[in-house]
């Protein structure tokens, strides 16, 4: 698993400290176009920025807390366990900023952030890691209120979670608990930018999480990435873009499928008009936007 390289962190993330023993974070920091490619599409389906709070519980140097206030959003919150981006924050200009409330503290944890009260909730949280070592009162209380880890409880949530069930939660993949809590973060009817392993979407282990998915949220977009959008972090991971809005979806809702040859501007302007003419398109998807089967290669 690879580790943050602090080079390729941006103007933001330069010169950070080092971090002996540190554990995996899962730290790949995306790309500046594409995180204009997704507010710009959250635009497009209907999503207000302006005025708007807006929330990255994962938030690394802060770079889409960063878009969103160029945009004119009214609070930016943030949340990273990594205490070197406190110095990311001060070296920019985000931390001094009076829109701006960011904190060095586990984004999955409850109080770290307003639940339910966020207009957006945007971000990139670590993969490919797990909880293996968060300590047994933290995952306690993660376990309370979560419910994508125990599929076979429905609805419940666990009230005094057992040890079988700790363990369990340890290795949860964390993007999963993100997921959740990005979720659990935004207001109903308010809107969320994600990206995730693609395999969230594919692996039949995570059907129950698909199944959730798509009975709580509004997927306007999966967007596929290139496998070269975090190599400067040291993955070619496959990931997606998930564009999504916080409530039941129209019983003919219809999710645009498009994939991203790159992540440069200009690539990712071509692909933001091709989803806009989608949405009004009948027949032939316009170039970018993929048909039926839903693979690729
Ligand atoms: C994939 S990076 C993305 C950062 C930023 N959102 C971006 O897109 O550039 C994930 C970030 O999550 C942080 N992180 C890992 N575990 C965390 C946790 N439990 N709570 C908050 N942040 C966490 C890492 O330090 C890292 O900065």
């Amino acid at each position: 698993m690879s580790r943050f390289n602090r080079e390729g962190a941006g103007a933001a993330g330069a010169n950070l400290p080092t971090m002996p023993d540190a554990p995996d974070l899962g730290q790949f920091f995306t790309p500046r176009a594409l995180i204009d490619f997704a507010f710009d599409a959250l635009a497009a389906f209907g999503a207000e920025v302006a005025d708007a709070r807006v929330a990255d519980p994962a938030c690394g140097p802060g770079e889409w807390l960063r878009a969103a206030l160029e945009r004119g959003a009214a609070q930016a919150l943030g949340a990273d366990r990594d205490p070197a981006m406190a110095r990311a924050w001060a070296d920019s200009a985000l931390a001094g900023d009076p829109r701006c409330a960011l904190t060095v503290a586990d984004g999955l944890a409850a109080g770290v952030l307003p639940e339910a009260a966020c207009d957006l909730v945007v971000g990139n949280p670590p993969f490919g890691a797990d909880l293996a070592d968060a300590g047994p009162d933290a995952l306690r209380e993660l376990a309370r209120t979560s419910r994508l880890p125990f599929p076979d409880r429905g609805d419940r949530l666990l009230v005094e979670p057992s040890q079988s069930d700790l363990r369990r939660l340890a290795r949860y993949p964390i993007e999963l608990l993100f997921l959740e809590r990005f979720a659990a973060l935004c207001r109903p009817g308010g809107w969320i930018a994600i990206i995730l392993p693609e395999g969230v979407l594919s692996n039949a282990r995570w059907r129950h999480v698909r199944e959730w998915l798509l009975g709580a949220m509004t997927v306007y977009a999966v967007v596929g990435l290139p496998r070269s959008t975090f190599r400067a972090h040291g993955t070619t991971a496959r990931t997606c873009l998930l564009l999504l809005r916080a409530r039941a979806p129209a019983p003919d809702h219809e999710v645009a499928l498009a994939e991203a040859e790159s992540c440069e501007a200009p690539a990712l302007a071509a692909l933001l008009a091709a989803l806009c003419a989608g949405a009004s398109h009948v027949g032939e998807p316009p170039p970018g936007l993929l048909p039926p089967p839903l693979q690729r290669d």
